[in-house]
């Protein structure tokens, strides 16, 4: 049966660096079929708001959703439920996929590229395990009370339940499995409770479906303390949304260019997952050609393997970028000349 894989390019870079894992995808599975939807700031003008219930659908209909990114200044001062960034929130939410997978993983021809020294990074393999659809995101209650003066008032809800603590932990602990069997969870127990009754599910968790893992607890701050320490200590690192968020921005760093991270965010067997890059629409360099197409271009290959039943075309795209890379194909952010175009079209040339 034909495979159907979801574009939603988005907004500023996004349809850039898309429009390249497209012609990527073209070249690796012919008999793929493309729809293409709208999501973020480019739905909001175009439909009123920033994902439509036919786009969810859609979404929710295809194999795979391969997502640019969203937001911008132009959407700055729009209402808080209609910015470019709830469309996306919102699709996560929709789609249920509450595992995001966002690897770390130094090319050995980037090494250089990385700000940090060539021993930390040189073999660098992490994999964080992001949880993307709870946590102070979506907890209720939230809001800002005003008219209070100086006591006036934002907040938000960190919330995890049991259940939700336990599925993303199942999944960091499966993957480990096979890699090297750690994993480092990591929270603020020291003064959330959330953290606190994080930690306890899944060292609980560890006791009963741990086998074959060696489970670590590392305070969200320690963790990010020693991800720019001593990188390679990490195998799997769990976290929550917002310390996710925060980890894999960090971690971005240590592979040359967050223009290089990807990411899967799988929900239960079977359904369809969504394959984004970590970076964001990157207004800075919008419309102009420049952006690193490779952390897109890369998430299409977690399509290809966690999706798609195609990890042997994983392969194949996998090995292209390196080789691209070892050829000396550089984008800006990789400190080279190269435009989106013709980093893509050196990644083609490899395959
Ligand atoms: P950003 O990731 O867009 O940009 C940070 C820096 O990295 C910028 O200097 C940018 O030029 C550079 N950069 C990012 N991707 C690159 C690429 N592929 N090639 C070369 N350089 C790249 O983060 P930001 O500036 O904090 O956010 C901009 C907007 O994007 C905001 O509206 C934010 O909410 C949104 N955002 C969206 C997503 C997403 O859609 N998944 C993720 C992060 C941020
Ligand atoms: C990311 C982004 C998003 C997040 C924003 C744009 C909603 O930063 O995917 O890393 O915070 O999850
Ligand atoms: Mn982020």
């Amino acid at each position: 049966m034909t495979q159907t894989l979801l574009l939603l390019p988005g907004d500023g870079i996004g349809p850039e660096v898309t429009e390249q894992a497209q012609r990527v995808a073209e070249c690796l599975v012919p008999e793929l079929k493309f729809e293409t939807a709208l999501i973020g700031g480019a739905a909001l003008d175009q439909e009123g708001q920033p994902l439509s219930v036919e786009t969810l659908v859609k979404a929710k209909q295809s194999d795979a959703v391969l997502l640019g990114a969203v937001g911008g200044p132009k959407w700055a001062g729009v209402e808080r439920n209609l910015r470019p960034e709830m469309g996306l929130l919102q699709l996560r939410k929709g789609m249920d996929v509450f595992a995001n997978l966002r690897p770390a993983y130094c090319f050995p021809a980037l090494v250089e590229a990385s700000s940090l020294k060539r021993d930390r990074v040189d073999g660098l393999d992490i994999m964080i395990v992001r949880e993307l659809t709870s946590g102070v995101y979506f907890g209720e209650p939230r809001g800002v009370e005003r008219g209070l003066g100086d006591k006036s008032f934002g907040f938000e809800t960190s919330r995890y339940t049991a259940g939700e603590i336990k599925r993303v932990a199942r999944v960091a602990f499966d993957i480990a499995r096979g890699r090297r069997g750690q994993v480092h969870s990591t929270e603020k127990s020291n003064v959330m409770e959330s953290g606190h009754f994080w930690r306890e599910t899944v060292s609980a968790l560890h006791e009963t479906e741990g086998e074959g893992v060696t489970l670590s607890h590392i305070l969200a701050d320690a963790c990010a303390m020693e991800l720019v320490r001593e990188p390679k200590q990490f195998d799997v690192i769990l976290a929550g949304n917002l310390f996710g968020d925060l980890l894999s921005d960090a971690a971005a760093m240590l592979t040359g260019s967050i223009g290089m991270l990807p990411s899967a965010s799988l929900s239960v067997e079977g359904a369809p997952g969504l394959y984004e890059p970590v970076h964001g629409s990157a207004p800075d360099i919008a419309g102009q050609g420049l952006a690193n197409p490779c952390a897109a271009i890369l998430s299409l290959e977690m399509a290809l393997r966690w999706s798609l039943g195609r990890p042997d075309l994983a392969d194949q795209l996998f090995a292209a970028v390196g080789r691209a890379l070892e050829a000396g194909a550089r984008s800006r952010d990789l400190g080279g000349e190269l435009g989106t175009e013709e980093m893509a079209e050196a990644i083609l040339d490899c395959l």
